[in-house]
């Protein structure tokens, strides 16, 4: 576990990385920029990405701090502003991989939490996290199976992957969103909540109805995390009214 993990309190699980992978991790580092300065990388979106990757100061603190992916401080700056995890609680955490927002639920004390994407995501310790499509009954099924009771928080950071049409890509994430107030709805405790992301930009209407419907209060925030050209943002949900 590494010291920046450690201060979010409650039962921690997950170990972190240890000195071996520390090293490991900056010994790529290294190579892989001395590889794009050489222009050993041919593919100009290959290159961009990971310039952008190496040159992010989150990517570097996650990969420090052991969160499988920077996304985990987009929900560490949402739970800071909304006050979304508590102890105790049981997480649905939809389209889970690599795992870094099941990291960040475990590290606030969760109970219990499981998840579920369409890739596989490397096992996290007490964590239920299957591989399955949120359209499928099936696989919400099973997922389900193992939370012990209604979900008091349902987070989803669904994205499709990009096609780079933006209508199609901002439709497709909105389908996700709705998909996941849809289950949130069907499935949270009373009183519990709900956090997803959205893009910004049209088509959003029904999902605001749906919510506002359902929800005591729902506000929309791009956390400080989220990257300034990235359309998205999140919506979040508190106070299910069954
Ligand atoms: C931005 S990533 C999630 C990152 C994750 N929150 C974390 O912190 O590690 C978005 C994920 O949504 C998943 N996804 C997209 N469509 C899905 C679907 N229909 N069912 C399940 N997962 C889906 C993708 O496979 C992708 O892994």
């Amino acid at each position: 576990m590494t010291d920046e993990q450690s201060k979010d309190d409650g039962k921690r699980r997950w170990k972190g990385p240890t000195a071996e992978d520390a090293e490991r991790v900056k010994e790529r580092t290294f190579a892989t920029k001395q590889k794009v300065k050489k222009g050993g990388i041919k593919k100009k979106s290959s290159r961009v990405w990971i310039e952008r990757q190496l040159s992010d100061p989150y990517v570097r603190r996650a990969m420090e701090a052991g969160w499988r992916a920077r996304a985990a401080y987009k929900l560490l700056e949402l739970d800071e502003r909304f006050g979304l995890l508590t102890p105790k609680m049981r997480v649905v955490d939809l389209g889970c991989a690599p795992g870094s927002w099941t990291q960040v639920a475990q590290a606030r004390g969760a109970a219990k939490v499981v998840g579920i994407d369409l890739l596989e995501v490397e096992p996290i310790e007490d964590a239920h996290l299957i591989v399955g499509d949120v359209n499928d009954p099936e696989a919400i099924a099973e997922m389900m199976s193992a939370l012990e009771g209604a979900p008091t928080l349902v987070l989803s950071d669904m994205a499709a992957a990009t096609t780079g049409h933006k209508q199609t890509d901002h439709l497709r994430t909105v389908q996700l969103a709705e998909m996941a107030a849809q289950f949130a709805i069907e499935n949270l405790e009373v009183g519990g909540d709900f956090c997803t992301k959205v893009f910004q930009g049209g088509a959003q209407g029904e999902l605001k109805s749906l919510l506002d419907a359902n929800f005591r209060e729902v506000r929309y925030w791009k956390p400080p995390a989220s990257r300034k050209q990235s359309p998205e943002m999140f919506a979040i949900a508190k106070g299910f009214r069954k």
